[in-house]
């Protein structure tokens, strides 16, 4: 067999597999077992010794002619391979974005905290701090500091849930009137303070009436405070809750923290004062307690009542809340129905 043969030979060899290689490895093993220095092509040019110069020459053409060719073609097929595994992957790796995905339920912000924030930003604009109290208190600060000694009758309306007979889970957020004027620098300045939070009462719970529940104490001390602030003071603040077309009035009534003290009122948001359901026909609703602090309070929180008065106020977030989103129901606040929830988010 002469080389032209052979070569010609290998050439059909190369093509025939060139086409039958699949991926990139086989088409390596390939390139090496025909143009690798152990390669096929090299083994029939080991021969070229035997020829005559013309020869040589002719069969040097024909290996070069067929090294380019055979370089490209493997070239061509390596891009051709790597074309399909591309297109492969494309394939199979598609991503259909048009199906439906797990819809995920993003929760609100509760009512209350809602409220309680919203007052937050009412009396932070006026320039009280907000101070937080703890929901187990002593009978010295609930009561005794605030003007409830032992045995009083007022303690009557806020029993409660004893831890020992010393301790309890607070009626209200009052304590913390005393708590804030204890520890007040005066020489800096007025008392201005909030403190929000949760409270409990030996209640039954019905539409009105829950166990537990959540105030928002104030309280301003200073040397010139008097009870034209307390009232221009809560009418700012209701109207910022309830609208500027609002009216407040002060109704007397008992605290033993405060004296004189008052019930405030609100012109009814519903029907404007002229009598329907919601105020109950008197054009006024009934919606927080306040008055001006008594001195036995500010004496016995170290400050001399001579020199310093102001006033206080106690508002339920829960009524605020009812009012304001006509809640019927205190119940539905705390049984996490996302039912009721979902109606107030933001
Ligand atoms: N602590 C009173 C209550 O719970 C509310 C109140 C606070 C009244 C401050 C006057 C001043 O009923």
């Amino acid at each position: 067999m002469t080389l032209q043969t052979e070569l010609e030979e290998l050439r059909q060899h190369a093509r025939a597999s060139l086409l039958k290689a699949t991926d990139e490895r086989v088409l390596n093993e390939l390139r090496v077992s025909v143009v690798g220095k152990k390669g096929a092509l090299t083994a029939i040019l080991k021969n070229m010794k035997e020829l005559t110069v013309d020869e040589k020459k002719e069969i040097g053409q024909l290996a070069n002619q067929f090294r380019d060719e055979f370089a490209r073609k493997v070239e061509e097929k390596k891009a051709a391979l790597e074309a399909a595994a591309m297109n492969a992957a494309l394939a199979s790796e598609t991503l259909d974005v048009t199906l439906p995905g797990t819809a995920r339920k993003i929760g609100t912000r509760h009512v209350l905290t809602q409220t309680q924030e919203e007052l937050e930003d009412i009396f932070i604009g006026m320039g009280y701090t907000v101070v937080e109290g703890n929901e187990v208190e002593t009978d010295y600060y609930n009561f005794e500091r605030v003007n409830l000694p032992k045995n009083h009758p007022a303690r009557d309306m806020q029993d409660s849930f004893y831890i020992t007979d010393e301790l309890l889970l607070r009626t209200h957020t009052s304590g913390m009137q005393a708590r804030t004027m204890e520890t007040h620098d005066f020489t800096k300045g007025d008392l201005r303070m909030i403190s929000p939070g949760a409270v409990y009462r030996r209640d039954t719970d019905d539409a009105t009436h829950s166990h537990q529940f959540h105030q928002l104490e104030g309280m301003v001390i200073g040397a010139h405070v008097s009870m034209a602030d307390l009232k221009g003071t809560l009418e700012v603040v209701i109207q910022k809750m309830f609208g500027a077309d609002r009216k407040i009035r002060l109704r007397p009534s008992y605290f033993p923290f405060t004296e004189p003290s008052v019930e405030v009122d609100v012109s009814c948001f519903k029907c404007g004062g002229a009598g329907c359901n919601v105020c109950k026909q008197t054009g006024w609703i009934e919606i927080l307690g306040a008055g001006m602090t008594h001195p036995n309070v500010i004496d016995a929180s170290g400050v001399d009542s001579r020199r310093y008065q102001g006033f206080a106020f106690g508002i339920g977030l829960e009524r605020i809340a009812m009012l304001k989103y006509g809640i019927t129901d205190i119940r539905g606040f705390y049984q996490g129905d996302v039912r009721f929830l979902e109606q107030f988010g933001k």
